[in-house]
């Protein structure tokens, strides 16, 4: 079922709800991977009835040729998506004219991700706040490979009482390890060569760090540059909920690394 209208996404659940369904959403920008079909599996596992949003969300995009290179491919996408609901709004859908809303999660949204794409989870924040209001779902399925993103979600779902329950799932990899994201579909092939180095790096910095040498993490910006990659916006050790830097292993930490290889900016982390 293909849905482009929030009424006919609202009638359509309604109905599933009188029959006592309970609703999962699986939100995504769609160009579907592997990572996003261990989602909708998790979703349809512990739900009656499924939702996957794709929307490309214009409000996250700081950099427009981003934006512009973001790849798009709604038939293959719906084709993946076979027994669930398929919600596919145009942009004036999700954002009528007259829109002046906007959700903001402070602290949490400015490090990492947030200092180097500025308004970038503002962009999220809200729309994924929107989703949340038009699914009317129980319960939403997101990826741990947007480590940041998943604890700026669950920080507003409790702070602004939404009823619903978030689950993480694990990062879907590679055999080489490197994250499944549908931007690796823009890497040539030195650079997809170049892209497995962030987890391998990210790998042994974590075994060093359990070890004691907390400054492992310093030299992942090293590793990366000597396998190719141009640019490293930052390689930190990091509180897995608040996301402060950390010096020792006291609470659950976590490796989170952005790098650049070919012009295409990758993210990953992984558990200490
Ligand atoms: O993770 C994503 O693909 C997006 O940030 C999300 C959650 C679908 C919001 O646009």
């Amino acid at each position: 079922m293909i849905l482009r209208r929030v009424v006919d996404l609202r009638r359509t659940v309604a109905a599933w709800r009188r029959e006592g369904a309970t609703v999962g959403v699986v939100p995504t920008m769609g160009a579907l991977h592997e990572g996003h079909l261990s989602l909708v599996a998790a979703a349809r596992a512990q739900c009656d009835r499924v939702i996957v949003t794709i929307f490309v969300n214009p409000a996250q995009f700081n950099n427009p040729e981003d934006l512009a290179k973001y790849p798009r491919d709604e038939a293959r996408d719906i084709a993946l998506l076979d027994g669930v609901a398929v919600f596919l709004p145009e942009v004036d859908e999700v954002y009528p004219p007259g829109f002046s809303s906007t959700v903001h999660v402070k602290g949490l949204s400015d490090r990492l991700e947030g200092a180097h794409r500025p308004g970038h989870f503002d962009g999220m924040a809200t729309v994924v706040t929107k989703l949340f209001g038009m699914t009317q779902a129980d319960v939403a399925f997101f990826g741990e490979k947007d480590w940041q993103q998943l604890q700026i979600v669950r920080r507003m779902v409790a702070d602004l009482n939404l009823p619903i329950r978030i689950v993480g799932c694990p990062t879907s990899r590679e055999a080489d390890g490197l994250a499944m994201s549908s931007r690796n579909r823009r890497l040539n092939a030195s650079a997809r060569d170049a892209a497995q180095t962030i987890h391998r790096a990210m790998t042994q910095a974590a075994t060093a760090v359990r070890a004691g040498d907390m400054a492992a993490v310093d030299r992942i910006p090293e590793t990366l540059k000597a396998a190719g990659f141009r640019s490293v916006d930052y390689a930190e050790l990091a509180d897995a909920e608040t996301l402060a830097p950390v010096q020792d292993l006291s609470r659950p930490a976590r490796i989170l690394v952005a790098a650049t290889v070919d012009g295409v900016r990758l993210i990953d982390n992984i558990a200490v």
